[in-house]
């Protein structure tokens, strides 16, 4: 348990760190695709007409206002580890006049404030990789949701074709360290996202993480060669 808590206290310092350079750098170094792939998830999300929904490690609230946006419909609440990143999720939100559709908690996603079968739909974008128990973090979501909910993650995966895998390796060993730290001014925490990225058990091990949490219909799909991954699923009674 202590090895788990000092995961958590070590990734909310780091991003407590970045935040204030969180999303320049985010829209820089992925040039722009990043809100592609959030598109694409809260496309996927509203087709089922959710109402309530749980925006999991929503850090500055892109995907959450993204959804505000598109969707009229939908009251979100967005949890996040970091202060400093809701901070300035809140800002936004004020500015984009969403205050009355978005709420921002600090919480830990390994342990949610929220009753059982309160939400509607869950979404993740680029968070589950950092969970301290990957596990723990789905059941919990699954635990939150109401039976039919959808349960939607985006997150960073490895193309596995010529050229595009030798250029991703590159791209993030070298030139994002070197990028993320001079402009950030934290190094560490641009070495810590591709290590985070290689490690994380994706496609069909994510999908068994699912599956194994009592998510049912899980699928995933490949966006830009390869280099993200939308995962769904469905908790049904
Ligand atoms: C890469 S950012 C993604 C933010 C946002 N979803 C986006 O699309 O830009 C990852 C976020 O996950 C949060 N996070 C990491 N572990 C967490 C946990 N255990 N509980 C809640 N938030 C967590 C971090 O604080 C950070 O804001």
């Amino acid at each position: 348990m202590e090895t788990l808590n000092k995961k958590s206290e070590n990734v909310e310092a780091m991003f407590n760190s970045i935040a204030s350079n969180y999303d320049f750098l985010n829209h820089f170094l992925s040039l722009g695709i990043d809100k592609i792939w959030r598109n694409k998830l809260v496309k996927h999300l509203v087709r089922n007409n959710p109402h309530c929904v749980l925006d999991i490690a929503t850090g500055t609230g892109d995907l959450a206002i993204q959804l505000a946006k598109k969707h009229k419909n939908t009251s979100i609440v967005g949890v996040d580890i970091s202060a400093n990143m809701l901070t300035i999720g809140r800002k936004k939100i004020s500015k984009g006049n969403l205050q009355n559709r978005i709420q921002l908690v600090q919480a830990n996603s390994m342990s949610l404030p929220f009753a059982n079968n309160e939400f509607d739909a869950a979404m993740v974008a680029f968070g589950v990789r950092n969970f301290e128990d990957l596990t723990r973090g789905i059941a919990e979501i699954y635990r939150v949701l109401k039976p039919g909910a959808s349960f939607h993650v985006l997150e960073f995966s490895m193309p596995s074709k010529f050229p595009m895998a030798n250029l991703y390796r590159f791209y993030f060993r070298r030139l994002l360290p070197f990028l993320g730290g001079v402009i950030s001014g934290n190094k560490g925490a641009y070495t810590y996202l591709p290590e985070s990225v290689f490690s994380f058990p994706e496609k069909e091990k994510f999908i068994a993480t699912m599956t194994g949490e009592g998510f049912k219909e899980c699928t995933y799909k490949r966006l830009t060669f390869g280099v993200a991954t939308i995962y769904v699923g469905y908790k049904r009674l």
